[in-house]
C-alpha cells in the first residue's frame, strides 16, 4: 500500500494531464488588452523556448548531447502548455521539443497562467494544477463581470489574491541528485512584498481596450534580461569612509538571492576618480558555483555548491578596499551582471551570443568626498 502511494504521488507529481491542456493562444488576448500582449510579448515569458531563447537552447543541447536524453522535461516550466506535456515528462514516455509545433511554441502563455486553479508543493519542483474551463480565467482585480470573450474569476484564488501564483515553476528546482539549482526561498515569511508588486508592478495605460483604466499590472515580468530598471530601487547602494580604506554596502531589500540561476554572475565595478583621472579598484564578483566532485558542473551532473558568494535574501553585503580616500575624490560604483558566466561561454558555444555574453548595468551609483 505504502508502494502504491509513492508511485501515485510520483505520477501526480509529474502528471500534467494532457485532456485539459488545451488553451487559448495568447494572440486571442491581443485584441481586448494590446498592452499587456505587447508587453508580455517581449518577456522571458514568451519566449522561454530553445527555439527563442538561445542560451536556454545552449544548456539544453549540451545536455541532450551529454545525455542522450529523449525527453523534453524542461517543459514542466518552459513549454507548459505542450499539447503533448505528458509524454515529455511521465516515466517510460518520450517526447522533444518541436519548433514546428504551435502548442510548444505558445511557451508560458496568457491563458496558462491565467488558469492556474492550485498549486501542488512537490520536493523536486511543484505542479500548477490547471482548470478545466477552458475560457474562464482567474484574476485579482476586477468584479466578475464577464467579458464578451471569457468569464473571469476572481473570488476563489487564493494565489492570485497573495500574488504568489508564481511558485508552481519558480519556488525550487531540484536535479536528480537532490541539488536545488534554483529558489525564491518561498518558506521564508514574505514581508508585505510578494512575486507580483515587484515584478508587476502597475504602469500606465488600459488593461483592457472595452473598459478604460488608467493603469495595468505591467507584463513585462522584469528581471535580470529585461526591464531590469523597475527593480532597481529594491537594491541600495551606499558608502562608508574610514582612515585608511572604504567599504560599499549593497543592501538586497528582496526576499530571494540577487540573481537566481546558478548560471549568473554579478560584479561590482569600483572606480576613483582624482584629479581628472581614472584609478580602476579589483572588481567583486557574486556567484554560486555548482558542481561535483570539486570541479564545476553542468545542472544535470551538480551535486553541490562549491561555492557561493552571491548576494542573499535580504542580505547586507560590505565590501571593503584598502584605499585612503582624499578630499575631491570621486566613487563610481556599478552593480550589474552577465547573464552567463564568462568562464563557461565557450563551453556552451555560446561565445558569439550578445545577450550570453554582455554585461548588463543594473545599478550606478557616485559618491562625492
Ligand atoms: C473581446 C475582448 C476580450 C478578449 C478577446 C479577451 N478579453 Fe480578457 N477581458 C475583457 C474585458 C472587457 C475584461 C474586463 C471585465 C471586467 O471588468 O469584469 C477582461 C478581463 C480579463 C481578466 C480579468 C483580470 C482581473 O484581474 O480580474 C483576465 C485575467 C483576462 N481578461 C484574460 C484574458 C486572456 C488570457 C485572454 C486571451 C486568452 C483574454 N482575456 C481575451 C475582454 C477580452
Ligand atoms: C509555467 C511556469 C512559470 C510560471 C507560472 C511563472 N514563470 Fe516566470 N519564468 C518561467 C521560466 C521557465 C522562465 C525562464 C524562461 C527562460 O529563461 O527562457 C521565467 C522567467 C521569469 C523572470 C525573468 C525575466 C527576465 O527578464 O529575466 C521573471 C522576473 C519571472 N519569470 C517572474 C514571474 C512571475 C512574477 C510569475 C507569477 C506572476 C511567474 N514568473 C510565473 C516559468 C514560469
Ligand atoms: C521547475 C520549473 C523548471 C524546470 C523543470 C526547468 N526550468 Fe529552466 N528555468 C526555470 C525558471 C523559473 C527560470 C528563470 C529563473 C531565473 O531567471 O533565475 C529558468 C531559466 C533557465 C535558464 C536561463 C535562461 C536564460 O535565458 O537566462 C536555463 C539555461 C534553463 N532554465 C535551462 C533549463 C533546462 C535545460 C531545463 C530542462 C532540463 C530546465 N531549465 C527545466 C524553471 C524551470
Ligand atoms: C522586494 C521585491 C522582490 C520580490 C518580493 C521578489 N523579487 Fe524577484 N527580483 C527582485 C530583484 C531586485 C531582482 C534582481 C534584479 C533583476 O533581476 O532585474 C529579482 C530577480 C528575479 C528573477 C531573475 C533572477 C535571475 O537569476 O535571472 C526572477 C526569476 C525573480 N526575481 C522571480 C521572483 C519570484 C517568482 C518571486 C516571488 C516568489 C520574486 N521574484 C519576489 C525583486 C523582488
Ligand atoms: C506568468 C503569468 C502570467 C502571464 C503569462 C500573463 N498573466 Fe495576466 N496576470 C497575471 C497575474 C499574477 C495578474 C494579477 C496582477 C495583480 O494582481 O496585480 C495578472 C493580471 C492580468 C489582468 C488584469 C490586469 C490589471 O491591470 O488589473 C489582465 C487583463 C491580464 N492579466 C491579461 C493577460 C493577458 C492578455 C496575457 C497575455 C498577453 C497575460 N495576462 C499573461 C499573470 C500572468
Amino acid at each position: 500500500m505504502k508502494k502504491l502511494s509513492l508511485f501515485l504521488s510520483i505520477i501526480v507529481a509529474v502528471f500534467a494531464n494532457d485532456a485539459v491542456h488545451e488553451f487559448a493562444p495568447s494572440k486571442d488576448c491581443q485584441k481586448c488588452h494590446a498592452q499587456i500582449y505587447d508587453e508580455f510579448y517581449g518577456s522571458l515569458h514568451a519566449n522561454a523556448t530553445p527555439d527563442k531563447d538561445a542560451i536556454h537552447k545552449a544548456v539544453w543541447d549540451k545536455q541532450v548531447a551529454m545525455t542522450k536524453s529523449e525527453q523534453y522535461s524542461c517543459g514542466k516550466c518552459h513549454t507548459p502548455t505542450a499539447d503533448n506535456l505528458d509524454k515529455m515528462l511521465l516515466p517510460t514516455q518520450k517526447a522533444m521539443f518541436d519548433a514546428n509545433n504551435s502548442t510548444h511554441q505558445e511557451a508560458i502563455s496568457c491563458a496558462y497562467c491565467h488558469r492556474i486553479e492550485g498549486i501542488e508543493k512537490h520536493k523536486q519542483s511543484n505542479t500548477n494544477i490547471i482548470s478545466k474551463e477552458k475560457k474562464s480565467y482567474y484574476g485579482s482585480t476586477r468584479s466578475s463581470l464577464n467579458s464578451p470573450y471569457h468569464k473571469i474569476i476572481t473570488d476563489e484564488n487564493i494565489n492570485f489574491k497573495n500574488g504568489n501564483v508564481c511558485i508552481g515553476c519558480h519556488s525550487h528546482n531540484l536535479n536528480k541528485a537532490g541539488l536545488n539549482l534554483c529558489s525564491t526561498n518561498v518558506n521564508d515569511e514574505m514581508s508585505q512584498a510578494n512575486c507580483v508588486s515587484c515584478h508587476m508592478p502597475k504602469v500606465e495605460g488600459s488593461f483592457s481596450s472595452i473598459i478604460e483604466t488608467k493603469t495595468h499590472s505591467f507584463h513585462g515580468f522584469a528581471g535580470a534580461h529585461y526591464h531590469s530598471d523597475m527593480l532597481k530601487e529594491y537594491v541600495n547602494i551606499s558608502i562608508l569612509r574610514n582612515i585608511d580604506h572604504f567599504i560599499i554596502n549593497i543592501d538586497n531589500r528582496t526576499s530571494h538571492a540577487l540573481l537566481l540561476h546558478p548560471m549568473r554572475m554579478a560584479v561590482l565595478k569600483i572606480n576613483v576618480i582624482r584629479e581628472g583621472k581614472t584609478i580602476k579598484l579589483e572588481d567583486e564578483v557574486f556567484i554560486r558555483v555548482i558542481g561535483k566532485d570539486g570541479k564545476p558542473s553542468m545542472p544535470w551532473v551538480a551535486d553541490t555548491t562549491l561555492k557561493d558568494t552571491m548576494i542573499g535574501a535580504n542580505e547586507k553585503r560590505e565590501v571593503k578596499r584598502e584605499f585612503k580616500l582624499q578630499k575631491e575624490d570621486k566613487v563610481n560604483v556599478v552593480l550589474g551582471w552577465f547573464l552567463v558566466n564568462p568562464k563557461v561561454l565557450e563551453t556552451l558555444g555560446l561565445e558569439k551570443e550578445k545577450v550570453a555574453k554582455e554585461f548588463k548595468v543594473f545599478k550606478k551609483q557616485s559618491f562625492n568626498f
